[in-house]
């Protein structure tokens, strides 16, 4: 079975009824949103925050009820994918240009569950290349900041030749980074810098990874 389904509906197992679950975004978690939506259709309670315009339409069309912020304050789980992830439960994510509000939703969750296949798990972030959100105007400025700080050349990711546009209506810039063996102190300092709304780290964040394999699956839980 595909490494990435045996994740994505492993996650189900963490959500019980009543809860407010955050959903994530790409292409492992959409079966732990499918297979909710057959859960929900079989009488599973709960109220979900969707953490991209893409999974919203994903879980209505599956008939998962969705909440808002105005509802609630604080979520009892959300369930994401990741582009990488460290052995200290640090992430790289934003590779489906979601990572702001991916951000907002696992900060407000008491549990953060992760699932990926394998192929994510790395011992040094840094091989994906780092998002980070970016108001559009002045972005070249802000480049060149973060050039500055980095000592690479992020690249505005686009589509058919024109600026990939994220659902807050912002760019995002990729950066070659490679090695990124302090996360945390790294993302402080691209806060600073005035035009970044936020970065693809996740330092820290994961307290559930599961991980699909060719023959089975691999649970590790932050103790
Ligand atoms: C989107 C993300 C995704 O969770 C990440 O890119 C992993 O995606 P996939 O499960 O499709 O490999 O961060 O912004």
């Amino acid at each position: 079975m595909d490494t990435k389904r045996i994740a994505g509906e492993k996650a189900v197992e963490y959500i019980t009824d009543g809860m407010t679950v955050g959903l994530g975004t790409g292409s492992t978690v959409y079966w732990t949103i499918k297979k909710l939506g057959e859960l929900v259709k079989a009488g599973l309670s709960i109220k979900a925050i969707p953490t991209s315009n893409h999974t919203e339409i994903l879980a209505r069309k599956l008939n998962i009820p969705l909440s808002n912020f105005d509802e609630i304050k604080e979520l009892d789980i959300t369930i994401d994918g990741a582009d990488e992830i460290d052995a200290k439960y640090n992430l790289i994510k934003g590779g489906g240009g979601a990572l702001l509000r991916e951000k907002l939703v696992a900060i407000s969750s008491k549990q953060l569950v992760i699932v990926a296949d394998e192929t994510k798990v790395v011992e040094t972030l840094g091989k994906f290349p780092l998002p980070i959100e970016v108001v559009p105007f002045a972005w070249q400025r802000t480049a060149k900041e973060i050039t500055q700080q980095l000592k690479v050349l992020p690249k505005l990711r686009s589509v058919q030749n024109e600026p990939y546009i994220t659902d807050n209506g912002n760019f995002i810039l990729d950066c070659n980074v490679s090695d990124i063996h302090a996360p945390a102190v790294l993302h402080q300092s691209l806060k600073q810098v005035t035009g970044v709304i936020d970065t693809g780290l996740f330092p820290n964040m994961a307290n559930v990874v599961i991980i699909g394999l060719s023959d089975g699956v691999q649970v590790i839980e932050k103790v």
